[in-house]
């Protein structure tokens, strides 16, 4: 497939994201790309037509793509590394399908999300195949040590997004900083950390890149946190302020409230915790406005500088070069 036909498979929103990244591992994405619509034989019609759906519906695959940096840079096995990359992007398709049944909400990826055109007990159960068909891929590369890897950072997820359901309407940057740790870094540092173990590398060459999958992938939360704040539906393809809506209290909204602890409308947020409530509004145009935008981004170009940092202690490459152009990518994306 010519890398033209390959972003085609992508939605177009992304594709400028990713360009400057894609070309060391662009035909190992394409097989990426072709293990992720491959149903199992006996797969019922529906769910191999709702996860095609997904699939079709884009996402940047930006976990898969880290994945086979990653083991370009540590010469991985390439068809175990594309299992494994397959297998962390279901994980992570996974998630957001019951993310979005958890919130109620009605767009992903430009298009109408599972629980909106399903029942809640079909995204459920969509969700969980997806879970088990991540987990059969991983298991294909035949590494008990990254399987391991895999199952605990599932449980980190599982265990995060727990947490963040009984830590609405609070404001706490520590718990800020472990949640978004669990939700979306552990999932970077798997990418990043799975092909390392596949090619049995040193101890101090792992360590630099699973602090570059830690940074990158807090980093990544960030600027996401971010978009939900500053952004437009028509770049993040889902709908804007979902998380103060929901009583979630993000880095620019924490760095809000810190400095404005009288602000009126904050004290009727956090008294009457009602996601439908005109104060939330008035409060998100303020973190708007207040400079707390700027002031998160900042705290995400440091984090994504320090992983680049850390690339320093691995062997040149093109991979490596890729994933240095990736976290400058990560902190300038619009979606
Ligand atoms: C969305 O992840 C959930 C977060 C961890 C922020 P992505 O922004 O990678 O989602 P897709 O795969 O591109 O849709
Ligand atoms: C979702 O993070 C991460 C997981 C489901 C593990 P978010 O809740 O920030 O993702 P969006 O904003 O809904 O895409
Ligand atoms: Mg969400
Ligand atoms: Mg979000």
């Amino acid at each position: 497939m010519a890398s033209a036909d390959l972003l085609d498979t992508l939605t177009p929103m992304i594709v400028p994201a990713i360009l400057p990244w894609i070309a060391p591992v662009q035909s190992g994405m394409q097989a990426v790309e072709a293990r992720l619509r491959q149903a199992a034989a006996d797969e019922h019609i529906l769910l191999t037509a709702v996860i095609d759906g997904l699939l079709r519906a884009g996402g940047k695959r930006v976990r898969p793509a880290l994945c086979l940096l990653s083991a370009g840079s540590f010469d991985a096995d390439f068809e175990n590394a594309v299992v494994v990359a397959a297998g962390i992007e279901l994980l992570h398709t996974a998630t957001l399908v019951h993310d979005d049944l958890i919130d109620g909400a009605s767009m992903r990826r430009s298009a109408p999300t599972l629980n909106s055109t399903w029942d809640p007990d079909a995204a459920v159960l969509a969700g969980d195949y997806l879970f088990s068909r991540a987990a059969n891929l991983v298991l294909q590369a035949g590494d008990l040590k990254v399987m391991e890897l895999f199952v605990r950072t599932l449980m980190v997820v599982l265990n995060g997004e727990i947490a963040q359901r009984f830590s609405r309407w609070q404001i706490d940057r520590k718990e800020y900083y472990q949640r978004i740790y669990a939700k979306t870094a552990a999932m970077f540092v798997l990418a990043m950390q799975a092909p390392a173990i596949l090619a049995q590398a040193e101890s101090e060459l792992l360590e630099a890149i699973v602090e570059y999958g830690h940074d990158v992938g807090m980093a990544f939360q960030i600027v996401d946190d971010v978009l939900d704040i500053s952004g437009s539906i028509e770049q993040v393809g889902k709908p804007i302020g979902s998380d103060l809506r929901q009583g979630l209290f993000t880095l620019p909204a924490i760095i809000y409230a810190e400095a404005n602890p009288d602000d009126a409308d904050l004290l009727v947020v956090l008294n009457e915790r009602d996601g439908n409530h005109p104060a939330i509004e008035r409060l998100i145009e303020k973190v708007r406005r207040a400079g707390a935008v700027e002031a998160a981004m900042e705290e995400a170009r440091r984090l994504a500088a320090q992983g680049q940092s850390a690339l320093a202690r691995l062997p040149d490459s093109v991979y490596v070069s890729g994933m240095f152009a990736l976290a400058e990518t990560v902190v300038k994306r619009q979606g």
